[in-house]
């Protein structure tokens, strides 16, 4: 029971993963390889790193492509689709940017660019681009960043603007979607999301989609009724979701319990069944990273882990299962 063949036999677009390729130790694994190429696995890479903005264009208006191109291209191979990921965010900017002197005009016109130009250059080959990543705090006001700090709120609908533009250019169908966590059950913020969804569709700005990240605690996730809720919200408004980037960690070791697994299969399952309940609208499921041995959380949350649905051996864990059981 493959996961990806079970997503498209049963009405979504892709079952995914996220990869951090090229550079890295998993790029010449030869096992992490042979499970991320089976497109009965995955029909859909999101590179983890290598299109965000320090990597795109590490000098002003010098663009750097390949790590994105890379992706695409062992994506390509195997029928695979990608979710360019990401455009405009607070995170791993380049220096020039972040140390840079600003007036809202000077850095709407660096947004501008950038959105653009990579829209342009890869064209079609993105199924879909994260425009906005993680705009919002849990209360449902913008978060401080560059970006809102120096352009105000109006940063949001300007972004899609520019990239429905550079997406009208090109005369293709690239879906446009807002991405971020903390949408994945009713609240502040995620009546926020649907707020900024409205006033973008009001003005007739293009959003195709918002991307439900997912990542979760073991133990710690919303119930599927909530889950369920949170989607519908979106779907009303007659855009898409996805699941963008789920993981379930362990906030602390030992992460191989047998008492633990089940906990961590019955989130994996509920979040994935969820995204079934709603039917096609909710159009696919993309974990971030699919194994423990390359996982980005113990890096990124001190002492958590054990957190995807291979383990560090590479070897598959029971949320593997719950998740077939699901789709
Ligand atoms: C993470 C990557 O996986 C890490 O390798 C990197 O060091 C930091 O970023 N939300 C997002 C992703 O939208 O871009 C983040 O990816 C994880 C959280």
């Amino acid at each position: 029971r493959y996961l990806n063949s079970l997503a498209q036999d049963n009405g979504k677009l892709w079952f995914g993963t996220a990869a951090d390729i090229p550079g890295t130790a998993e790029q010449t694994d030869k096992e992490y390889l042979r499970i991320l190429e089976n497109p009965k696995n995955f029909g859909e890479i999101t590179p983890a790193n290598m299109m965000k903005f320090m990597y795109t264009e590490p000098e002003q208006n010098v663009f750097n492509f390949t790590g994105g191109d890379y992706i695409l291209d062992l994506a390509e191979k195997h029928g695979m689709r990608v979710r360019c990921h990401n455009l405009v965010w607070s995170s791993q900017l380049s220096d020039w940017v972040t140390s840079g002197t600003w007036t809202a005009a000077t850095l709407t016109a660096v947004m501008k660019n950038h959105i653009q130009t990579l829209i342009t250059h890869w064209g079609d080959r993105c199924y879909s681009w994260d425009v906005i990543n993680e705009a919002l705090a849990g209360d449902g006001t913008f978060s401080s960043s560059i970006w809102y700090d120096t352009i105000g709120p109006e940063y949001f609908p300007l972004a899609f603007q520019f990239a429905q533009e550079a997406v009208e250019q090109t005369g293709k169908d690239i879906k446009l979607y807002y991405n971020d966590y903390g949408l994945e059950s009713p609240g502040n913020k995620t009546t926020a999301a649907y707020n900024l969804v409205r006033e973008l569709q009001s003005r007739h700005i293009k959003i195709d989609g918002v991307g439900l990240e997912s990542h979760f605690e073991v133990g710690g996730t919303p119930s599927i009724a909530d889950q369920v809720a949170a989607k519908k919200g979106f779907l009303d408004l007659g855009i898409d979701v996805a699941i963008t980037e789920l993981d379930v960690r362990f906030v602390a070791a030992p992460y191989y319990t047998a008492a633990g697994e089940a906990t961590q299969a019955q989130n994996y399952y509920d979040s994935v069944a969820s995204c079934m309940e709603v039917g096609r609208g909710c159009i696919g499921v993309t974990v971030w990273d699919f194994d423990d041995k390359y996982s980005w959380v113990p890096s990124a949350f001190v002492g958590q882990g054990g957190a995807d649905i291979y383990n560090d051996t590479l070897q598959r864990k029971p949320a593997y299962y719950a998740i077939a059981e699901a789709l």
